[in-house]
């Protein structure tokens, strides 16, 4: 048998070796590179020497974004492995044309601080311990349209297609009556605003500032009561084999006016 004070001393020296310091906390992130926006990424962490419940992570865009400008943040204990210390989430992420990076902190219970509270009137996580941060992930260059979204126009006959891409390079908006024989083409007008043209904080300053991207605005013209279109919102990817088509149709209205 091992005299108490003996084995008191061997468990301490067992936890100095064996207790994982903050650096041994390891992040990874899976896939590095997301092709569209919202796709999952997959965050798995390991390491984190007892646990607390509060424990979180951070998502951050830009990637040098200082601790406190997480764009959200979830616990670790969601994770249904977070009392070992090791657990994984998988989020989608929406594309903001800018790298994304994560972060992990330790947050206890008697550092809640009730006076700092976001709008939903839960407090704010504390940044105070880093235990660690992941590698930068990317979306694929050169990838979209995103955000496609059809809107009338001021008159019937008229639909317009607007979408974001990335560069702001020259986009048609293919269309036609069947998903297979989209025939018809239209130009866009390529628009985008900067930070100067916001007109107050946070949104004109770095912190709060967002590359909207290039906005595509297309006017489909002389479309035909009752009869259902297609448009390409592959648009320019079609060479990579990837093709989204979007069907739509004009209804015909109960107030017809008969002399029209
Ligand atoms: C992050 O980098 C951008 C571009 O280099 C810079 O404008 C911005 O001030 C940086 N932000 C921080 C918090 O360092
Ligand atoms: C942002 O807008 C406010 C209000 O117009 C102005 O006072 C401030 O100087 C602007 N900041 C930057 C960085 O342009
Ligand atoms: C709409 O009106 C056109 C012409 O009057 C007609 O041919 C078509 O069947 C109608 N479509 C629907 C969905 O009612």
């Amino acid at each position: 048998m091992i005299p108490v004070t003996s084995s008191i001393i061997l468990s301490l020296l067992l936890s100095l070796l064996f207790t994982p310091s903050a650096s041994e906390v390891s992040i990874s992130v899976s896939p590095q590179t997301l092709s569209k926006s919202g796709d999952p990424v997959t965050i798995q962490w390991s390491g984190v020497d007892s646990p607390s419940k509060l424990d979180w992570l951070g998502i951050y865009s830009p990637p040098n974004s200082s601790s406190s400008d997480f764009i959200g943040y979830l616990f670790l204990s969601t994770s249904p492995t977070w009392q070992s210390g090791s657990g994984s989430t998988t989020i989608p992420l929406v594309n903001l044309r800018s790298n994304y990076h994560f972060r992990i902190f330790r947050w206890t219970e008697s550092e809640i601080n009730p006076k700092r509270r976001d709008h939903d009137n839960n407090p704010l996580p504390g940044t105070k311990h880093l235990l660690a941060q992941s590698a930068e992930l990317g979306f694929e260059p050169g990838r979209g349209p995103e955000q496609v979204h059809l809107a009338f126009t001021g008159r019937e006959d008229e639909m317009r297609v607007m979408f974001v891409s990335q560069d702001g390079k020259e986009m048609l908006v293919k269309y036609g009556l069947r998903a297979d024989a989209m025939d018809q083409s239209v130009g866009t007008r390529v628009g985008r605003y900067e930070r100067e043209d916001m007109c107050d904080a946070p949104a004109n300053q770095s912190v709060g500032w967002r590359d909207p991207g290039y906005i595509h605005d297309g006017v489909i013209t002389n479309l035909k009561k009752g009869k259902s279109i297609w448009i390409d919102d592959s648009i320019e990817i079609l060479f990579i084999g990837l093709t989204i088509a979007r069907q739509f149709g004009l209804v015909n209205s109960s107030h017809e006016n008969p002399t029209c």
